[in-house]
């Protein structure tokens, strides 16, 4: 179905968005993890989350909402129960690759599977750690989901150097680490969003420049209360509208604002964005705040290759910012877009080729300019939330609008998209 999105005056008002996804996974994992009683507030009410929490209520663990907050009964050290049926992680390749360092931990045999676009990602960047663990998993032979997992009695800790930028990776490795009396050392050349050693709290030290994050069943998680600040990613969808409509000023409040994930906001202010952050706070390690956002001129910019792990989901939506500023916009060093939820690259490049633009495709990345020549674009989703809500937003910022194909996907990360842009649209 084409979703119809017309073109927007003004953004004016105040939103405070469902929590961070990745903050929220974790959440719900440690919370299942540790015993007794977690509290989460500000839960994501995304479809990925949601996933998590399935694939744990299956395994045994009880989940009650009260109003705002999340209930976790968790089951403690290697309690989980045999699940009567493949786990689904439906969307969500943080639910399959994190699940599968505490699967393999557990007694039981234990199979993951997912929907169509998981099951084309690779899952063998997290088969291939734990398997030097001693873990013994079967996947598909292109690497992929289904993966069936034997429960083992006891694996070995590792020294494990991260080959890509992967905080999915590291996490896997750390969550079974967590399992473990000896110490797992995990290595990152090129850091990776850091919330999974930040909220458990894991010994970090830096040695030739390389990050060494330290893990055993002494960092095993107890029972604890979360907050989770809004997801930074969602709130990115909302930047460039603010900034490139005439008269307009966008509060966002309590966003998350980790160093590891502020990428968007350090490229747009450097392209001419004027964005104030405001009111930081921290909760569970992690840094949260206000953001003041307001109408300005964006200009492209080089976007250097060390802050891509950064930025890594925010690419598209920078794209749209990228259209509609002065000068040609380059991505490159971005080949890991290429197996997300869906191949990033060959889909904003499509799109862009549809609008007329100048478009050359690279395997890491792409370039264009040019312009606009399309005047009633239909932008394909290719079933993916981020490339969903990108072209929405292009869509709400151009003459006549435009319509995307298979919108509902934004269900994803965020359900509630179509409600906040009412709230902020004049
Ligand atoms: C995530 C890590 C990133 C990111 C994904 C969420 C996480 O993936 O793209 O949306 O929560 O750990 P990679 O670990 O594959 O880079």
């Amino acid at each position: 179905m084409e979703q119809p999105f017309n073109k927007i005056n003004q953004v004016k008002g105040s939103l405070s968005l469902p929590g961070d996804k990745s903050i929220s996974h974790r959440s719900v994992i440690f919370s299942s993890l540790a015993e007794g009683e977690s509290v989460i507030h500000n839960l994501g009410n995304g479809e990925d989350v949601k996933s998590t929490i399935g694939c744990f209520s299956s395994m045994g663990v009880v989940f009650e909402n009260h109003q705002d907050t999340l209930i976790v009964k968790g089951l403690g050290l290697k309690n989980l129960k045999k699940p009567s049926s493949p786990l689904n992680a439906g969307n969500s390749g943080t639910t399959a690759r994190l699940i599968s360092g505490v699967l393999v931990n557990q007694y039981f045999d234990s199979e993951i599977i997912g929907d169509e676009s998981l099951s084309r990602r690779p899952m063998q960047r997290i088969i291939s750690p734990l398997t030097l663990m001693g873990a013994q998993i079967q996947a598909s032979f292109a690497g992929t989901l289904p993966v069936k997992i034997l429960g083992t009695k006891k694996l070995n800790a590792i020294e494990y150097e991260v080959p890509v930028a992967s905080a999915q990776v590291k996490s896997c490795v750390i969550l079974s680490g967590l399992h473990l009396d000896d110490e797992t050392k995990v290595i990152e050349r090129i850091p990776s969003r850091d919330h999974t050693e930040r909220m458990l709290g894991l010994k970090v030290s830096y040695e030739s420049g390389k990050k060494f994050i330290r893990v055993s069943n002494k960092d095993y998680p107890v029972a604890n209360e979360y907050y989770v600040p809004g997801d930074i990613s969602t709130a990115a969808f909302f930047m460039p509208l603010a900034l490139l409509t005439d008269n307009s000023e966008l509060l966002i409040k309590n966003v998350s604002l980790n160093e590891t994930r502020n990428g968007v906001i350090i490229i747009l202010k450097a392209m001419g964005g004027n964005i104030e952050t405001e009111n930081i706070r921290q909760n569970n390690n992690e840094l949260s705040g206000d953001l003041l956002i307001k109408t300005s001129k964006l200009h492209n910019i080089e976007i250097p290759s060390d802050i891509i792990p950064n930025i890594i989901d925010e690419i598209p939506i920078l794209t749209i910012a990228g259209i509609l500023a002065t000068g040609k916009f380059s991505i490159r060093n971005a080949k890991e877009l290429r197996g997300k939820e869906s191949d990033r690259i060959s889909a904003i490049c499509y799109n862009l080729k549809h609008l007329g633009l100048n478009v050359t495709e690279f395997e890491d990345g792409f370039e264009f300019d040019g312009d606009i020549t399309n005047p009633f674009p239909v932008f394909e989703s290719f079933e993916d939330h981020r490339i969903a809500m990108s072209f929405a937003i292009l869509s709400l910022l151009l003459h006549n609008g435009g319509k995307v194909d298979n919108f509902n996907f934004v269900a994803i990360s965020n359900p509630d998209f179509m409600k906040q842009l009412k709230t902020i649209s004049r």
